[in-house]
Order: structure tokens, then sequence, then C-alpha cells
């Protein structure tokens, strides 16, 4: 997913460090505290680690519950055997047969459809066109026939959270913004043309017990015992919540009163305090004094709204701090991309390694 300070691209470049820094054992646990996509969480999983997952947001919660909390590909034992077997699936498993049968739903005129598609909205007071009518009323059909299974207890909390996941990996590729949902695009773009499509999630095979959680990070910090704390915070004002707020209702499908022109969701108890340029730098120190954890590594970069050198005041508090820096191209809107503006454009990205004196 492209996400605002996914760290996909500098996976390698926190591999080395983190695990230059702090020699881990096997069985260390890494708590991802501020986990967005999960990629960071399941890359070390990869590698071996127990991983505690955490977002403020529930479409996170969601991802990271599936990619990170989750083994094996599900069986949907209880589903599987009254739904038709794809034809054209070679070979299938049985996850292929139920995401066929969700792909292949009536549409339904649902909370979606009616709040941020051009039919549902057309003739109201703020028309919007988050998604073609076809996608809205698919994810509308999709959304409930997960929440109807779920409900009459015909899919387990793993198949739930797996075919949320999915759905929100889906329409996130066929949204029509410039990549976040802070606003819509007047014209349809070519990517949310097409029509929606679950497809398999890939699922890290382990046999370890992952955690996941939906807390702001500042109360769970010292409660969770870990060995590496990896803090990946918002590095500016812009607020995750008005910025994916879609994907939260669809995640939640709690038909939230919504307003204004981009058909917001009350969003006040999920403000970060790291958007915030006097409250961020506290609560930094606040998850490194409270963590269990020996080693805390902070992934930001030069144009946070904390600067390089405060990090390092804060830190050399605790103990044996080191700075890591890489060159990245910084993140991009689909809308910048369309408009050709592709003058070079990179930012230092950090990693601020700390080992806890102790
Ligand atoms: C820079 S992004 C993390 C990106 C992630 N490492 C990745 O690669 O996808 C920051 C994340 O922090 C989350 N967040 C912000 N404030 C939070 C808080 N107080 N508690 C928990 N999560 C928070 C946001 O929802 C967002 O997903």
């Amino acid at each position: 997913m492209n996400y605002i300070g996914s760290k996909f691209s500098l996976l390698p470049f926190l591999e080395r460090h983190i695990t230059e820094f702090s020699r881990p054992d096997s069985g260390w646990t890494f708590f991802d505290i501020f986990s967005g996509t999960g990629i960071v969480g399941r890359h070390f999983k990869k590698l071996g680690f127990r991983i505690v997952a955490n977002d403020i947001q529930y479409y996170s919660y969601c991802l990271n519950r599936a990619y990170i909390g989750i083994n094996r590909q599900p069986e949907f034992g209880s589903i599987v055997e009254n739904l038709p077997r794809p034809a054209d699936l070679q070979p299938y498993e049985a996850v292929d047969t139920v995401l066929d049968h969700l792909n292949r739903l009536d549409g339904v005129e649902g909370f979606i459809y009616r709040n941020y598609c051009p039919g549902g909205t057309a003739g109201k007071a703020f028309p919007r066109q988050y998604f073609t009518d076809d996608n809205g009323k698919l994810c509308d059909a999709i959304r409930l026939q997960i929440e109807d299974w779920h409900r009459d207890a015909l899919i387990s909390d793993d198949e739930y959270f797996y075919l949320l996941a999915s759905l929100i990996e889906a329409i996130d590729k066929v949204a029509n913004t410039a990549s976040v949902y802070g606003a819509f695009l007047k014209h349809v773009k070519p990517s949310a043309r097409k029509p929606l499509r679950l497809e398999r999630l890939e699922i890290i095979p382990d046999n370890r017990l992952h955690r996941v959680y939906n807390c702001d990070g500042g109360e769970l910090a010292s409660k969770v015992q870990c060995d590496i704390l990896y803090v990946d915070p918002p590095y500016n004002q812009r607020q995750y919540c008005t910025n994916y707020h879609v994907l939260e209702t669809i995640a939640k499908y709690d038909n939230p009163e919504l307003y204004g022109v981009t058909g917001l969701r009350d969003y006040n108890h999920q403000k970060s305090d790291f958007c915030h340029q006097a409250k961020a730098l506290q609560s930094l120190e606040k998850l490194i004094q409270e963590t269990q954890a020996k080693y805390v590594f902070l992934s930001y970069n030069s144009e946070g709204l904390m600067r390089e050198d405060e990090i390092m005041t804060v830190m050399r508090q605790y103990g044996e701090v080191d700075l890591k820096k890489e060159d990245y191209r910084r993140f991009r809107a689909d809308i910048d991309r369309e408009n050709r503006r592709y003058k070079t454009d990179s930012v230092t990205e950090y990693l601020f390694c700390l080992k806890k004196a102790g």
C-alpha cells in the first residue's frame, strides 16, 4: 500500500543498522509501536523475531492483525464447501474460492456507495467521487458479507481479519485520490476505473505467537515486554486519521456521521501528539523513559517537526546513541506524478539508535 511514511524502500537500511547495533538473539521481541502498513513488522517477522505491532488507526490494526497475527493461509472450513468452486483458478485453495465468491457478489447501495460515490452523493450537499459507483457498491457488498459470516460464527477471527485486510488493500488500489483521502480527484484516474478485486495476502509461515494492538502508543509503551522498540511516528502536522479516514470507515463499517466536502468522520480521539511541534519531543521522551526495551530505534527525517540535535540531546540522557542516515526519495502523491513535477526530490532519512543504560 502506498502509505505516507511507509518504510518499504528502507527495509535493507533498517535491517542492517538495527541488527548491527543491537546484535539480537533468536527469540527477541520486536515492538513496532506505530506500525502503519505493517511492512516493518513483516520484515522482522521473516527474520525470526517475535512481533508486537500497534497502531491507533483501525485499518492499520486490520492489516497488522492479518499480516503479523496470522501464520498460515486460512482454510475457511465452515463456508468453503457451500461456495461454487471457481473453474478458472488452477491450482486453487480454499482462500481462492472465498475471494472469488466475494469478487463476484452483486453490488449493494450501502454506506460507501451512498457517501463516497458519484451516484450515491448526486444532488446531495457534498457530491463525492472517491470510488466509481460499481466499486463502491461492490465494496459495500463484500464488507457486509464479511461481517455477516463473522457475526454468524462461520469464519474465525483470523479469517475475518484476513478478508478485511484484503479488502483494505484492494479498495486502496482503486481509490480516486492522489494517494491519500484528504481529497478526491475531479476526473476519474485510470487505476480507479479498474474493478475492485480482492487478492490473496502474503502470509509468513511461522509457529510463534505474535500480538497486535489498536491503542495509543503512549499508553502501551510501558506495558509491552520487548527487546527492541521501533518507533516510526508521524513526521509532520499531517494526521493519519484525516488522510486515511475512508479506509478507517471501511474497516470499522460503523456508519459514522460525516461532515464536510471530503466526508470526514470524528477523529478527535485519534489525533497524534507527534503531529504537534510543541508535544512531539516530550512524547518521544516519554516512550523512551517508559519502554521495557533495552534498544530503541527511531525512524525520522530531516524535514520532521523534531530537530536532529533535539532528538540526540533527549536520547543521550538515556544511554549510548548512534545516528545512521540515508538519502531517500520523498513520498509523492499521484497528482504530483501526473503533473510531471519530477525534479530530484530527496530527503535525508534518519535512524536514531539507542542502547538504554542500566
Ligand atoms: C510513519 S507512519 C508508520 C509507517 C510504517 N512504519 C510503515 O512502514 O507502514 C506513522 C503511524 O503512526 C500511527 N500513529 C500516530 N500516532 C499514534 C499513536 N499515538 N499511537 C499509535 N499509533 C500512532 C499512524 O496511524 C501511522 O500509521
